[in-house]
């Protein structure tokens, strides 16, 4: 516990990244995401998820763990993948426990072989690739043959793609095109809106046993314009907003702090 939680009487940090997947915060948005996700992995099909840094993808795929938690699905997932496509199966192999071979066609039957004992089992495996936008050429290349991978027409796994906004440029390239016909689930987390930032908040500090408005409403409204939507930067500004607010011993947090904490960090003019 720091100086500003006892200030402010919270029972833990609020807006930190260390949050249950069952405690995560699923506005309409983003249940619709998630939604849309369970039923891409039920109907055996692929998705990409794009959106821009901090928007909360990675915490999306981790709510839609959760909601899956009780269905025969494997789920694997990858965000190593600044890598070329031996190296990513080497990865994949090491990720679902199987052994891999040398050679780059050794690493893939030891994945299809899995996949195929899994479908034995009635387990279907569901591959997310996280940061996906950092994939090299090669790896996009063959993503398409998992994609495809099929027995009796029944697709034997579902490939979730997830990245920033260039993820989406680069699938739709002439190049991968044939990936991208394969992924027929297309979403993209949006900005949030003004309120959606409030709800956040609000959210966040009642967590940690807060459920007062502690952040007034201009404060609020100025948290978000400079943060344009990315809840990590939401987590940064409010953090340090709350820390600024108690060394000052004030039991609110007002327009003033945040402003002062943004031109602190550079996000406004006349910073140190
Ligand atoms: N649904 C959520 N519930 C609670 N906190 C969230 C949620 N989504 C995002 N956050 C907060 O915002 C931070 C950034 O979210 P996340 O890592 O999911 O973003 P991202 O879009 O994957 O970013 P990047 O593009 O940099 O990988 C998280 O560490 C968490 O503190
Ligand atoms: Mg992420």
């Amino acid at each position: 516990m720091t100086s500003y939680t006892d200030h402010f009487g919270f029972n833990a940090v609020p807006f930190s990244k260390d949050i249950d997947d069952d405690k995560l915060w699923l506005p309409p948005s983003k249940k619709s995401i998630v939604g849309d996700l369970v039923e891409c992995v039920q109907e055996r099909k692929h998705a990409v998820v794009t959106g821009e840094s901090g928007a909360g993808k990675t915490c999306v795929t981790r709510a839609v763990r959760h909601a899956l938690g009780n269905q025969a699905v494997r789920l694997t997932y990858c965000h190593n993948v600044t890598l070329g496509r031996r190296d990513f199966y080497r990865h994949l192999c090491h990720a679902l426990g199987v052994p891999y071979g040398s050679t780059a066609g050794d690493v893939f039957l030891s994945v299809t072989r899995h996949v195929e004992d899994l479908a034995r089992e009635r387990v279907f495996p569901v591959f997310l690739v996280d940061e996906a936008h950092m994939l090299h050429q090669d790896t996009l290349d063959h993503l398409h043959i998992l994609t495809n991978y099929a027995w009796d027409s029944k697709s034997l796994l579902s490939v979730i793609l997830v990245g920033l906004p260039e993820l989406e440029e680069r699938l739709v390239l002439r190049r991968n095109r044939s990936l991208h016909s394969r992924l027929s689930y297309r979403l993209s987390i949006e900005p949030l809106s003004p309120d959606d930032t409030a709800d956040y908040i609000r959210m966040r500090l009642g967590a940690v046993g807060c459920n007062k408005e502690l952040f007034t409403s201009d404060a609020v409204a100025m948290l978000h314009e400079a943060t344009s939507g990315s809840l990590r930067d939401v987590d940064r500004v409010a953090h340090s907003a709350l820390r600024l607010a108690a060394r000052k011993k004030r039991k609110l947090v007002e327009r003033d702090i945040i402003q002062a904490v943004l031109q602190s960090s550079g996000y406004l003019g006349g910073g140190p």
